[in-house]
C-alpha cells in the first residue's frame, strides 16, 4: 500500500520520456556544443556571498549534458536521500541544464524557508507554474483567514455524514474501499469551497465523476517534469516535448478543465440559483484546487491505513474520542480541539508521509548561504522533508509510528519548525493548510467514534 501511494506522487519521468530522454542521449556532443557549455560556463562562474564558504558536495560522476538526471528515477526523493547520506545534508545535483541544490536538514531548510525566504521565493519557470501563481492568487485569501475556513464547517459536516451514511448502509463482511470514500469526500469538502454548493448537489454527479478523472490526469501532468524544466530557454528542449506529446496532452487536459469550470459558471448564473444565496460561494476559485484535494486525500488515506496497521494507537485514539465525545450521533468542529492524541497521530502522520515529499521547488534570485554553502542566484532549491522526516539524527526510531514522540517536543507542523514543514513555510507556505487540517481532524474523528 505504501508503495500505491508513493506512485501517486509526481511522477518525475513517465515512459514516453524515458525514450525521448534515450534519443537525447544520443545527441548528446551535438547538444553539448549547442548550448549547453555556454548556460553552465555562466553558472560556474557567479559566486555566492561568502568568499569563505566551501563549495557544494554532491556526486561528481555526471553525463554530459543530463547530469543526474537518469539517475533520480521515479522517487526522486529517496536518490536524494542517498546522495546526502554520502555527502551531506546539503548537496547539489545537476538536473540537465539545471543546477539543483537538496537541503536535508533543519538548519538549512531554515535558511530557505526563512532566512533567504525573500531572495528563495520564487517558482522556477515551468509550463506548470502558471497554474501555482493562479492558486495562490485565488486561494491565499480565501482560504489562510479563519473565519472563512470556519464559514465552510457546514460542507465538511454534511461530507463526513455523508460518508458515515454510506459506510454505515455497506453490507457486513463486505470489504468497503476507504480510499476512494475518503478521495469523494474531500472532493466533496473542497470543491464544494471552490465551486459553490451546486458541486455537491445530486444532479452534478456525472460532470463531477469527469471531471475527477480530468483532475488526476492534471496532477500526473502537473507533477511530471518536462524537458523544459530541465533545459529552460532551449529551443531543442521544447521539440523534445513537442515530440514526446507533452504539449498535447497538457492542452487537451487544460481544455477539459476549462470545460467543466464553463459549465460550474453556467449552474451559478442560473436565478434560483442565485436568489438561494450561491453567490456567496467561491466561484471565482475556479482552477485552483485539484492539488489540495488530491493531497488532504492521501494523507487521510495514509492516516487511515497506519491506524489499521497499529492497533495499540487505533485503540488508543479511539478511547480518547469516545471518551471526549459522549451521547451525540457524530463528532463535531468544537470537539475536535479537546483530541489531543488526534493531534499528535496527525504530525506523526505528516512526519513519514508528507504528500510533497520535496516540498514545491524553488529558485534563488540572488546569491545566498545555505547550510554554510554558496548558492549561485538562479539555482533550484528542493526541500527533501520526506527525508528530513526520517532522519535518526532528527527523530529517535524515525521508522516506527509513534504519535507519542510529539508528548515531550512542543513542535507543531503549520511552519515554524523545520524539521516538520509538510505545508512548507515563509512566503510560499500552503494557504490551504486551516481547510486541510480541519477536514482531516473531522473525517478521522468521526471514523473512529463511529466504527470500529
Ligand atoms: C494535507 C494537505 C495539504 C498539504 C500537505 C499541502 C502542502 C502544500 C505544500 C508543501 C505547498 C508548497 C509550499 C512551499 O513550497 O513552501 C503547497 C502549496 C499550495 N497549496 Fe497546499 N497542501 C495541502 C492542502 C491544500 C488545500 C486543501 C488547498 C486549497 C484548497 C491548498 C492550496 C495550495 C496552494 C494554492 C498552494 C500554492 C502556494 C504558492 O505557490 O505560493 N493546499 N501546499
Amino acid at each position: 500500500m505504501a508503495d500505491d501511494f508513493l506512485s501517486s506522487q509526481p511522477q518525475p519521468w513517465p515512459p514516453l520520456l524515458q525514450l525521448s530522454a534515450a534519443v537525447l542521449f544520443f545527441l548528446l556532443p551535438l547538444l553539448y556544443l549547442l548550448f549547453l557549455r555556454g548556460s553552465n560556463g555562466e553558472a560556474r562562474g557567479r559566486q555566492g556571498n561568502s568568499a569563505s564558504a566551501p563549495s557544494l558536495p554532491g556526486p561528481c560522476r555526471q553525463l554530459p549534458v543530463l547530469g543526474n538526471l537518469l539517475q533520480i528515477g521515479s522517487r526522486p526523493h529517496r536518490y536524494f536521500q542517498a546522495v546526502s547520506r554520502r555527502y551531506g545534508p546539503v548537496v547539489q545535483v545537476q538536473l540537465g541544464g539545471v543546477r539543483t541544490v537538496v537541503v536535508h536538514s533543519p538548519e538549512a531548510a531554515e535558511d530557505v524557508l526563512r532566512t533567504n525566504d525573500v531572495h528563495c521565493c520564487s517558482r522556477p519557470p515551468s509550463p506548470g507554474i502558471d497554474y501555482w501563481r493562479e492558486m495562490r492568487k485565488l486561494f491565499v485569501v480565501e482560504l489562510t483567514s479563519v473565519s472563512r475556513v470556519h464559514s465552510f464547517a457546514y460542507a465538511r459536516a454534511a461530507e463526513v455524514a455523508r460518508l458515515v451514511d454510506t459506510l454505515a448502509a455497506s453490507p457486513p463482511g463486505i470489504p468497503v474501499d476507504l480510499s476512494c470514500a475518503l478521495y469523494q469526500l474531500l472532493d466533496g469538502i473542497i470543491g464544494t469551497v471552490a465551486f459553490g454548493k451546486v458541486y455537491g448537489a445530486a444532479q452534478w454527479s456525472p460532470e463531477r465523476a469527469v471531471f475527477q478523472d480530468v483532475l488526476s490526469e492534471l496532477l500526473l501532468v502537473l507533477g511530471s517534469f518536462s524537458f523544459e524544466d530541465f533545459f529552460p530557454s532551449s529551443a531543442l528542449a521544447r521539440w523534445a516535448d513537442a515530440l514526446a506529446g507533452v504539449e498535447r496532452r497538457r492542452r487537451r487536459i487544460f481544455r477539459q478543465v476549462d470545460g467543466f469550470l464553463d459549465s460550474v459558471i453556467d449552474k451559478h448564473l442560473e436565478p434560483e440559483r442565485l436568489s438561494a444565496g450561491v453567490q456567496e460561494d467561491m466561484v471565482d476559485a475556479l482552477n485552483t484546487f485539484a492539488g489540495g484535494i488530491d493531497t488532504t486525500a492521501i494523507t487521510a488515506i495514509w492516516i487511515m491505513s497506519e491506524l489499521m496497521r497499529n492497533p495499540r494507537v487505533m485503540q488508543k485514539a479511539q478511547a480518547e474520542v469516545r471518551n471526549t465525545v459522549k451521547n451525540k450521533p457524530l463528532v463535531d468542529e468544537e470537539d475536535i480541539q479537546n483530541l489531543k492524541y488526534l493531534e499528535m497521530i496527525i504530525k506523526e502522520n505528516f512526519r513519514l508521509h508528507p504528500p510533497w515529499t520535496l516540498l514545491v521547488p524553488r529558485q534563488t534570485m540572488q546569491p545566498c548561504l545555505i547550510g554554510g554553502y554558496n548558492v549561485p542566484s538562479g539555482t533550484r532549491v528542493f526541500i527533501n522533508i520526506w527525508a528530513m522526516g526520517r532522519d535518526p539524527m532528527i527523530w529517535d526510531n524515525p521508522e516506527e509510528f509513534y504519535p507519542e514522540r510529539f508528548e515531550d517536543r512542543n513542535i507543531d507542523f503549520r511552519g515554524s519548525h523545520f524539521e516538520l514543514v509538510p505545508f512548507g513555510s515563509g512566503r510560499r507556505i500552503c494557504p490551504g493548510i486551516a481547510m486541510a487540517v480541519a477536514s482531516l481532524e473531522l473525517v478521522v474523528a468521526n471514523l473512529l467514534y463511529c466504527f470500529d
